[in-house]
């Protein structure tokens, strides 16, 4: 059996945000993982995000998206974004942006590990749980009530029996995160997931996840949860000029793992024109534009 796996991850990139910067910042995720000699790549989701409000249609993410597919000659992974929900329903999605057949959620395995890709862009309405689609979930909240997001406990229990079946211990990959985090913008039904995940015979030791664009690990009852920072930008929202500080290079985890656990490496990268402290976000330092080196030992 290998003793490791070593994989590049890029999160959140909305390269529609920065349309004459993209592919040269693509360019250099691709660069990266080469030289890395990854085992395999994955995308956390949120790759696109063309704003409405922008009228960049979403046609025009196509040729990044295809060069992002095919760019590798190791597995190429997706993690379904809550931004991929925006435009299609999520058959839809999964076909444009070629994430192949596998559904929302699925499993592989690299040894020595098993993975696991969790869809947590769900609603739970009173009528039941809803699948995001064409930016349906755009009107609901974390919290008062907190509608979003969930994953279903259809897809629970699919994991359920996933994880019975898993020869290695496991890595989940989600878009949004797992546990409550910083901003406590973590899946809702935690302690359902908790008791899933807690009862599988074969160990949870660690679950990565994009769409917060903010460092930030956590170790809770014996599994990291690691928020990966945006491949592109620290998002401020309307209420700040700019709306959003971007960064100088692309974000990106290079992530080596082993039985005892967890190396990410150290990016370089500083923020382009204002940085969220300039702006006057609130905690502005947090928000680092690259990646600090951990070791999470499992
Ligand atoms: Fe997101």
């Amino acid at each position: 059996m290998k003793e490791s796996v070593k994989f590049a991850a890029l999160a959140d990139f909305h390269q529609a945000m920065f349309p004459d910067r993209a592919e040269n910042m693509l360019d250099q995720f691709i660069e990266a993982a080469k030289k890395e000699k990854v085992d395999f790549v994955i995308d956390l989701g949120d790759f696109a995000f063309p704003l409405p409000a922008n009228n960049i249609p979403i046609e025009n993410s196509k040729p990044l998206i295809d060069k992002f597919n095919s760019a590798f000659d190791v597995p190429v992974y997706h993690v379904l974004g809550n931004h991929e929900c925006d435009y299609f329903t999520k058959k839809e999605s999964l076909e444009f942006h070629g994430f192949g057949t596998e559904g929302t959620y699925y499993s592989f395995d690299a040894e020595p590990f098993h993975f696991v890709v969790l869809d947590a862009n769900f609603m739970k309405l009173p009528e039941g749980y809803v699948a995001y689609e064409n930016r349906n979930y755009y009107k609901w909240s974390y919290e008062n009530p907190p509608v979003i997001p969930y994953i279903p406990d259809y897809e629970l229990e699919w994991l359920r029996e996933d994880l019975a079946k898993a020869k290695y211990p496991t890595i989940l990959f989600s878009h949004q995160r797992l546990s409550p985090g910083y901003f406590n913008s973590g899946i809702r039904n935690r302690d359902e997931f908790l008791e899933v995940v807690n009862s599988a015979p074969n160990k949870v030791v660690l679950s990565i996840n994009g769409h917060e664009h903010v460092d930030y690990v956590e170790k809770i009852d014996n599994i990291w949860y690691y928020s990966l920072i945006s491949g592109s930008n620290m998002y401020a929202g309307s209420k700040y000029s700019p709306t959003v500080c971007q960064y100088s290079q692309t974000q990106y985890g290079i992530i080596t793992l082993d039985k005892k656990g967890a190396y990410v490496k150290k990016t370089e990268g500083e923020y382009i024109g204002p940085s969220p402290v300039d702006i006057g976000y609130p905690h502005g330092e947090r928000y680092l534009p690259y990646v600090t080196e951990k070791y999470l030992e499992f």
